[in-house]
């Protein structure tokens, strides 16, 4: 073992003492108090290089063999001893460094010839991406969770019938599972942009060296075909220089936790005594110290809360890239510990999410009780009289003025009017005709609006039920899934 203040054994041309002669100089360089998590993806980005380099003679059959074998060694003595594994050493600055001395410890001179044509940036811009792929599958599982969740409320609750808010006021009957689905819709979203990653961040750095590239005879394709990372990429400046794929992960994660932040406001508003809409389990609501009555939704107060540690993470990032020129820097080590942080962020909170749906329930009663109040049914009645042949426009004037009249004579509900009264309207209105029909009264009433909608994707009873269908089929699958995948 390296002891403590020998000098680091990479640092040969260095003259005047070294970062470990200063401890605060030693804590401020490393990296391993967090990117050891990359362990895994650093000795699969190793084995394949290894591998390569074989390939083209620049290491012997054997010498492959004792790298291969000491690599895992390693992996399986990390897996078991987590961070008590002894080869963690400060010293040695990051996950990179530790692992390859470990490895030299083992095997001598063939693990000397590992980092033949490597530098640590293009492998750590490697183990990155490797490790995001990995995140964002985790990250998918997760949103499959909550997407379960999402449908059995639906199918418990999901046909009671609700007001609709536009800028929080009154707009229009629909079903609660007409705004389930508006979440699973933008959760559904968030997933996909997550997936998308792959497809954009898919080249292999690997070969890139430390910015020119290597004068070896590096097979770059071997070592991306071995790690089916795609192509690799195309200039070795760029590839060492770029976070683009943490940023872009990053980026996909802030949708999700803006998602999931104003998800949490949502039913804040609706779980407050003033709306009394739904009732969160009591797991995840806590106590006051003071007030005993209190119900506080904190679990949907910290998924808002978090959302701007994401962000934060987010800008963090961006900001760290905007000023560096064009290569590796060390500012670049600082990528890390956002990426992973916004990462255990929206994990916890998309399971915190998938927990809260599951076990919330709609008060039925309580959200009928006030379905009379805010004219809900107005734009139906206007719907209605398009049917009758009046101008939208106008219909808008001749409902707005029904709305107005009950409001004088201290009328609820806009079926409390007659046909005289909707009639003398639309002559107000300039109307030539009598709109009004016996069959007006279907039109109006939430219930009775939320089984007329019949464009795609309504927020009522029809669109509901098609969505709701699509969504338990597709969840159905994935059970399916779970059932015959080994993994
Ligand atoms: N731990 C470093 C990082 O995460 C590895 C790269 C160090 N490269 C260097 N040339 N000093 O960025």
């Amino acid at each position: 073992m390296t002891q403590p203040n020998a000098p680091k054994p990479w640092e040969h041309a260095k003259s005047g003492g070294d970062s470990q002669a200063d401890d605060l100089a030693a804590r401020f360089v490393e990296s391993i108090s967090y990117d050891r998590r990359l362990y895994r993806h650093d000795i699969a980005g190793s084995v394949a290089h290894a591998r390569m380099l074989e390939s083209v003679g620049l290491i012997s059959a054997d010498d492959l063999t004792a790298i291969e074998q000491g690599l895992r060694e390693i992996e399986s003595e990390i897996d078991t001893q987590g961070d008590a594994w002894p080869g963690w050493r400060v010293e040695l600055e990051d996950v990179h460094m530790c692992i390859e001395a470990a490895l030299v410890e083992k095997t001598g001179d063939a693990g000397r010839k590992l980092h033949t044509g490597r530098s640590r940036n293009d492998q750590v811009a490697l183990d990155l991406k490797l490790w995001i792929e990995d995140a964002a599958g985790q990250l998918g599982g997760m949103f499959d969770k909550l997407f379960k969740s999402f449908v059995s409320l639906a199918q418990r609750d999901g046909r009671i019938v609700m007001p609709s808010y536009t800028h929080l006021q009154r707009a229009q009957p629909i079903v609660v599972g007409g705004e389930l689905m508006a979440w699973l819709s933008a959760f559904d979203r968030c997933q996909r942009r997550v997936a998308a990653l792959r497809t954009v961040n898919r080249r292999n750095p690997l070969g890139s060296g430390a910015i020119a590239g290597s004068a070896l005879p590096l097979d770059r394709d071997h070592t991306a075909a071995a790690l089916n990372v795609g192509s690799p990429t195309p200039n070795s400046i760029d590839a060492t220089a770029s976070r683009d794929a943490g940023l872009d992960y990053v980026y996909a994660l802030s949708m999700v936790a803006m998602t999931l932040s104003r998800w949490a406001e949502q039913w804040i508003i609706y779980a407050s005594t003033e709306f009394g809409f739904i009732t969160l389990d009591g797991r995840y609501t806590t106590g006051s110290s003071m007030m005993p009555q209190k119900q506080n939704p904190d679990m949907l107060e910290l998924i808002r809360g978090r959302c701007g540690n994401v962000y934060g993470s987010l800008v963090a990032l961006l900001t760290m890239c905007k000023g560096l020129p064009i290569a590796y820097n060390r500012d670049m080590q600082e990528d890390k510990r956002h990426i992973f942080a916004a990462h255990d962020v929206v994990i916890d909170c998309l399971d915190m999410a998938a927990r809260i749906v599951a076990t919330t329930s709609f008060n039925e009663a309580r959200i009928s009780d006030g379905l009379d109040r805010g004219f809900l049914d107005a734009t139906s009645l206007a719907e209605y009289l398009v049917t009758k042949g009046v101008p939208f426009r106008t219909a808008h004037q001749i409902v707005g003025a029904a709305v107005r009249l009950c409001g004088e004579r201290g009328l609820d509900k806009l079926s409390d009017l007659s046909a005289a009264d909707v009639n003398a309207l639309s002559r107000q209105a300039a109307f030539d005709g009598e709109p009004w029909g016996d069959d007006m009264h279907d039109h109006l009433g939430p219930a009775g609006v939320v089984a007329r909608y019949q464009s795609s994707g309504n927020a009522g009873l029809s669109g509901f039920e098609a969505q709701l269908a699509a969504w338990v089929s597709r969840t159905e699958g994935q059970d399916a899934k779970e059932q015959t995948d080994p993994s």
